[in-house]
């Protein structure tokens, strides 16, 4: 019942994690759970070996000049410049310098989040990470409504605002960033060609309308200092995705992280099926052979550390 994506990498880390193959026995049924410290300290020092995310979280002013020329991190023949706009919008100090939470939710976009009724025990944490500026309003009962930090893929402009081609779409994607106000919209503009113009298009309309967005540009040596650790630790990921990514940077900043939403399967532990995002029509084969991720083999390795009491994983419905 699982997708097509685990290769041989996942399941070498299914015999190092002892963890078994099949979906139901992944996340154990009681949810006796306790909070393991040592382990979650020890974890964000060994992070910290190779990325600090106070820093890493975005390129400063200070560190680049409008017209500066950018290698792309995965793409180091191709550049961009940094515009006039870009430069505007970078962060002068780190967007969550000094900044410590008790308790932080990370909230991934999987189907399995439909229907949960997680939406309020989601809003009452200490800081809520979203994924891909994904809706919330329409599903604020399963996923809530309160964001400290969210992502924005340059894809999801093509993918969820159909390239702002139309004045509506425009309109749509402004009500979204609006509805973030004050949060951090993070932006991974230096990653791959291709999205710089829908990046401008974002930029554009925060400044035309003075949109209340802390917008950070991760740094070019996340993403390896990311995947280093991982590979490290035997977790042979080829690209991190935004979920493990927002995990990573989030042990920097929180004492006990909660992930929700966080399922790549088909289908849920009773055999339903389960959407791949709560809040579109995408497919499991969207992300399939040609995608870099490996979000089974992440999975996995987030239900370890769960069973070590490092971080939650909320699988079920929410009481
Ligand atoms: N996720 C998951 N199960 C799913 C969908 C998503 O566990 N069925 C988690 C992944 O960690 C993912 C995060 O939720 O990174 C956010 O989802 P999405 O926006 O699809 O993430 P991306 O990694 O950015 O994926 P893509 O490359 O498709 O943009």
């Amino acid at each position: 019942s699982k997708s097509s994506r685990d290769t041989a990498a996942d399941k070498e880390s299914t015999s190092r994690t002892g963890v078994s193959d099949s979906n139901s026995s992944i996340v154990p049924a009681a949810p006796e759970w306790r909070f393991n410290k040592d382990l979650s300290i020890s974890i964000r020092k060994n992070i910290l070996k190779f990325l600090d995310a106070e820093r890493d979280i975005s390129v400063l002013k200070g560190n680049v000049q409008p017209g500066d020329i950018i290698h792309y991190v995965f793409d180091r023949e191709r550049t961009m410049n940094i515009s006039e706009n870009l430069y505007r919008l970078l962060p002068s100090s780190p967007p969550l310098k000094k900044q410590h939470f008790k308790r932080c939710a990370i909230v991934g976009n999987s189907g399995i989040l439909l229907n949960s009724g997680c939406g309020a025990e989601i809003d009452s944490h200490d800081f809520v990470i979203r994924c891909n500026l994904a809706v919330v309003e329409e599903y604020s009962r399963d996923v809530g409504l309160r964001t400290g930090l969210v992502t924005m893929n340059p894809s999801v402009v093509q993918r969820a605002f159909e390239d702002l081609v139309s004045e509506a779409w425009r309109e749509k994607l402004l009500k979204r960033l609006r509805g973030l106000s004050g949060s951090v919209l993070w932006i991974p503009a230096f990653m791959s060609k291709g999205g710089e113009d829908r990046v401008e298009c974002v930029n554009d309309l925060i400044l035309k309308h003075h949109l209340d967005v802390q917008t950070a540009f991760p740094s070019l040596r996340l993403l390896h200092a990311v995947r280093g650790y991982w590979l490290t630790n035997k977790v042979l990921i080829k690209r991190p995705t935004t979920g493990l990514l927002m995990y990573t940077l989030a042990t920097r900043f929180c004492d006990e992280i909660h992930l929700y939403g966080f399922w790549p399967f088909p289908q849920d532990q009773d055999g339903n099926p389960v959407k791949y995002h709560y809040y579109d029509s995408l497919t499991y084969e969207y992300t399939s052979q040609s995608s870099p991720h490996t979000m089974p083999l992440e999975f996995k390795t987030l239900s370890s550390l769960h069973q070590q009491g490092a971080l939650k994983l909320h699988i079920g419905e929410c009481d």
